[in-house]
């Protein structure tokens, strides 16, 4: 059976990056798969979220999960800490996962910073958790944006040591989807960053409850760089865009994968409808069908989110059907484990 899971951080701001990179895939995915789709309050207070804010956070997420298409009849949506077994297994992961495994992750490094004896027990741990999160279901395939790539090899390894350590073919080597030609959009400021939730400047990113006006000033006050863009024969030979490249024009390249996202169109169209043209009216192109496709989405997040009792009860009756799938789960892994249950 195929299975996905994948989960968003109630951290306020949601932005292009998790609509392009995550939500609008976990839409498609739920013709082919049984889908699973959770809002992570535990891992968002990793780093301190006033209480209030987070309620507001995790209905925001709710919400944009609902606007993009997210069906809750077909697919289950919930906020992980309805669901104890994501807390339970991860302390069992804790006791399989080694330091130095943690010790490597780039995410832990980049958002501790210098201050790494300052960052919460939580933060360290976040990758056990996330591993939890996705092996409390057995999901076989979990949707992300690039930048979780790293968390995702650490889940395989964690259940290959578990399987491992106690002789047994439980858990399942999970894959990840990495899908579309937007999978790490960039800072609209400066191509180098992420798009992030956490930037100071919100004219780094493009939210997902912008209006039009916000969206078309941003795209048209975005980076650019003093050249032509570039035509078809700049791709490879698999038709994407080779790595040296990016580096040289990493704005044009981001305002150019966004835009083939957004038309769900590959490169090749893109370059060969843009080759030649400045950036002027390349980005009237991209304001319009950013728009187009976010403008709606933006409007269905705002209504939902003035219904807190809708929301709350499709967070309700998601975290029962989460839990009868996942307490099973666990309490196979409480009994190879050796935990006595009298
Ligand atoms: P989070 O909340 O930071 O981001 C949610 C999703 O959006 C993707 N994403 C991006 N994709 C493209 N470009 C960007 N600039 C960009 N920024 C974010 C992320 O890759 C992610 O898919 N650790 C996860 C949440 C999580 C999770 C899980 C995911 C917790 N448990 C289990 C999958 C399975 C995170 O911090 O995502």
């Amino acid at each position: 059976m195929k299975r996905i899971f994948s989960g968003v951080q109630p951290t306020g701001n949601l932005h292009l990056g998790n609509y392009l990179g995550a939500i609008r895939n976990f839409v498609g995915l739920q013709d082919d798969y049984e889908c699973i789709y959770c809002v992570v309050d535990l891992h968002a207070i990793t780093v301190w979220q006033d209480p209030e804010a987070l309620r507001a956070q995790t209905r925001e997420v709710t919400a944009a999960y609902l606007a993009a298409g997210i069906d809750p009849k077909r697919s289950i949506i919930f906020n992980q800490s309805q669901v104890s077994a994501h807390a339970e297994l991860a302390w069992i992961f804790n006791c399989v996962i080694r330091m130095g495994w943690l010790n490597r992750m780039t995410q832990f490094k980049e958002k501790a910073g210098k201050h790494r004896e300052n960052a919460s027990a939580g933060l360290f741990v976040y990758p056990s958790l996330m591993a939890a999160d996705i092996l409390a279901y057995k999901a076989t395939h979990v949707p992300v944006g690039d930048d979780q790539k790293q968390h995702l090899e650490l889940t395989r390894d964690t259940a290959q040591k578990f399987n491992n350590d106690y002789g047994v073919e439980f858990f399942p080597i999970t894959e990840p989807l990495i899908l579309g030609a937007a999978t790490r959009v960039m800072s609209l400021r400066d191509g180098s960053k992420k798009m992030s939730k956490s930037d100071p400047s919100d004219m780094s990113r493009i939210n997902m409850t912008d209006d039009s006006d916000a969206i078309a000033q941003k795209i048209r006050r975005a980076t650019t760089d003093p050249e032509l863009l570039p035509g078809p024969e700049a791709l490879d030979a698999e038709g994407q865009v080779p790595e040296e490249r990016r580096k040289e024009r990493p704005e044009a390249w981001n305002l150019l994968g966004i835009y083939a996202a957004l038309s769900d169109q590959n490169w090749a169209q893109v370059l060969a409808e843009f080759e030649g043209s400045q950036f002027s009216s390349f980005k009237k192109a991209l304001t319009e069908v950013a728009v187009e496709k976010l403008g709606p989405i933006g409007a269905e997040m705002k209504r939902l989110q003035q219904d807190a009792a809708y929301v709350d009860g499709i967070l309700k009756e998601g975290a029962e059907r989460a839990n009868a799938v996942a307490l099973p789960i666990l309490r196979e892994v409480q009994e190879i484990v050796g935990f006595l249950r009298p």
